[in-house]
């Protein structure tokens, strides 16, 4: 579960991104995080991760608040593919990188090898096992980096723009996964195609302030609505009006 009381957000004094963010993801729930370029997104979403400190109101990651003293209990329950993820792999190979959380949090050596293997061929990317990080390209990336927190299995998972650089077969691979994980999801994403695929809820960000928050199918089908914040109906559904 994960809470957000009263967030505000400035990178520079004067110049606040978010103001008076609250909203609740309950246990299981995938929510949907849009809105246009520079809406707040992914500050929102380094917030949580405790990547840029939460000077106003508060954050909750199951009851535990965001802060310097409990980053370490924060990480272990979130999992998180951020918006670049080149710099987010820090081992030399893509198996490297799958195992390192689940050793680091007591997972056996049989286990996070089935763990590894399993997600590996979820995702059709066994290929990609003994691969070195830096000489994969940008859609592998991304596809590795979304192994790296399956393998990981954490409480809840972060997602800031997973399908961006995926050809459309590795999109729908990345989707089914997505909509069949059973923990707390907050996904990030201007494909709305995506979002209303997979989640059940959005909030819609607008100037650093929600905008909308509620069912992803009354949402994403409000034209009228997205289109006050800078945005378009999803493809699927963009044929049957206007
Ligand atoms: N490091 C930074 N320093 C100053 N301002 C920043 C910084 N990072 C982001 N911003 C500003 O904060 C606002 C929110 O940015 P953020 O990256 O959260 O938007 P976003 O919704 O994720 O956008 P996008 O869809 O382009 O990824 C924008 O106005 C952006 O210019
Ligand atoms: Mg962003």
């Amino acid at each position: 579960m994960i809470t957000c009381s009263k967030v505000g957000f400035s990178y520079e004094p004067g110049h606040p991104v978010l103001q008076d963010l609250s909203f609740t993801i309950g246990e299981g729930e995938c929510v949907g995080l849009i809105g246009a370029n520079g809406a707040g997104k992914s500050t929102v979403m380094r917030l949580i991760l405790g990547l840029l400190p939460c000077t106003q109101g508060e954050i909750l990651v199951d009851a535990v608040p965001v802060g310097k003293d409990t980053l370490k209990e924060i990480r272990k329950k979130l999992g998180f593919v951020l918006q670049n993820s080149d710099n987010q792999m820090f081992m030399p190979t893509v198996y490297e990188d799958m195992i390192f959380a689940p050793l680091n949090y007591g997972v056996s050596k049989e286990e996070t090898e089935k763990r590894v293997d399993a997600v590996l061929e979820k995702l059709g990317m066994q290929e990609l096992k003994h691969r070195h990080n830096h000489k994969i390209s940008g859609g592998e990336k991304r596809m590795a980096a979304i192994a790296t927190i399956l393998a990981m299995q954490p409480e809840s998972i972060l997602m800031d723009e997973p399908t961006a650089a995926l050809d459309p077969y590795n999109r729908r691979i990345v989707m089914n996964a997505i909509r069949e994980l059973p923990q707390t999801r907050l996904i990030a994403s201007h494909d709305l195609d995506m979002i209303l695929d997979t989640c059940s809820r959005v909030i819609l960000l607008s100037g650093g302030k929600i905008a909308a928050d509620g069912p992803a199918q009354e949402i994403l089908r409000n034209k009228a609505l997205l289109e006050a914040h800078r945005m378009e109906l999803p493809f699927c559904l963009a044929g049957h009006s206007s």
